[in-house]
């Protein structure tokens, strides 16, 4: 074999993770801050071109034949594949529409991210792809751009109105830091806009949990556009360009309409939670002190911006009361997965509270993971 059929040929495997959010929970698409860790489940993508131009994609979670398309056709067919081939298919959809060069390809995914579960699967599937067909087809693609590409291929192509939170965790995240990441600098600007603060827990005696309640957010999709639009038009009401503009609550005396107010004052007070953290962390102080700033920030999803649920909260509530620091949902919302902020020695308590609680509101099927923060993704270590 030829060097180039060697490379045509043989598969290579990349990973990408998902991520858990320490703060900021809807406030990216605010222009604001976030302060994710990639965990340590990853989506794989083992994949090689083809010297056609077909794209065949598989999944090891979706046994049957690989769906396979000409790349010419991707967009026009979208409807007719099925729904999680979407994701790669909208990958390598968007690297063609901006000219970049997409050769036939095989890609056969593999993970262990939950889907449903708060802990963007979805996206870790948009960023396995992205590294894999950067890698094998379009090299000079920036960190950047395959951030865009993989945030477009959701929310154009399967129809997912998400930030830019996601993509960027997964693609922009170090093992051992969680990223401090200012969505409006690292839009505006090309060289700053985030920052890697160490994050090491287990050298304070502390771990993060996360709980995966079992409770799917999969049906919940109207809540988080129905949240976004409220957000603009808060925006709009007050005049300015997105609510990352406005500094305190005070800025928000001229916004008339309740649930608008309420929803703005989740942002703006969600944005300093994420500064205060970060200050935290990067001050070296003990970590013990951004628990009330997690808790803080479950009240706010929950009475003000309204995104939380029943088993949420009794999740929440079951970690604080048997020793958490601090606890609270994460994601999105409407289900998906709690995270709380333990001592090592008291970890199993706390795990142990929760589930009981869950199972005792009919969600037996809930599951802990330590969220040690991993390395971004690439090929697969
Ligand atoms: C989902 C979206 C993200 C972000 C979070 C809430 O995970 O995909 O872009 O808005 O919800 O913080």
């Amino acid at each position: 074999m030829t060097p180039r059929e060697e490379s045509i040929h043989s598969r290579r495997l990349w990973a990408a993770p998902g991520r858990v959010n320490l703060i900021g929970e809807h406030t990216d698409y605010n222009d604001g801050f976030v302060l994710p860790i990639a965990i340590p489940l990853a989506v794989t993508c083992a994949g090689r071109r083809h010297p056609d131009d077909l794209v065949r994609v598989s999944s090891r979670q979706r046994p049957g034949e690989p769906v396979r398309l000409p790349v010419g056709t991707l967009r026009a067919e979208r409807d007719l594949v099925p729904g999680w081939a979407r994701y790669p298919l909208g990958v390598v959809a968007e690297f063609a529409r901006r000219g970049h060069r997409t050769d036939g390809l095989e890609l056969e995914f593999d993970g262990d991210v939950p889907a449903g579960a708060g802990l963007s699967s979805s996206a870790a599937l948009c960023c396995a792809t992205a590294v894999a067909v950067r890698d094998l087809c379009a090299p000079s693609v920036a960190d950047r751009e395959l951030i865009d590409i993989a945030r477009a291929a959701e929310n154009d192509y399967v129809g997912a109105p998400t930030g830019i939170l996601d993509h960027a965790a997964s693609i922009l995240c170090t093992a051992g830091h969680a990223l401090f990441l200012d969505v409006r600098a690292f839009r505006e600007t090309e060289t700053v806009g985030y920052e890697q603060i160490p994050f090491d827990l287990s050298a304070a005696g502390l771990r993060l949990l996360v709980i995966d309640t079992g409770q799917t957010h999969e049906h919940a999709g109207g809540g988080y556009g129905a949240r976004r639009a409220e957000c603009a038009a808060a925006a709009e009401a007050l005049g300015v360009g997105s609510l990352r503009d406005i500094g305190a609550p005070e800025g928000l005396a001229d916004l008339t309409d309740p649930v608008l107010y309420r929803r703005a004052r989740h942002v703006v007070t969600e944005n300093d939670r994420v500064r205060a953290v970060a200050e935290t962390l990067r001050g070296g102080a003990d970590p013990r002190a951004v628990g009330p700033l997690l808790s803080a920030g479950h009240i706010s999803l929950r009475d003000d911006f309204e995104v939380s649920t029943a088993v949420l909260d009794a999740a929440v509530e079951a970690a604080e009361a048997s020793g958490a620091y601090g606890a609270r949902m994460v994601g999105g919302g409407f289900g998906g997965s709690i995270i709380a902020l333990v001592d090592t020695a008291g970890a199993d308590r706390v795990q142990e509270s929760v589930r009981e609680r869950l199972a005792g509101m009919g969600f037996g099927n809930s599951r802990t993971f330590e969220a040690v923060a991993s390395p971004g993704a690439g090929p697969a270590r």
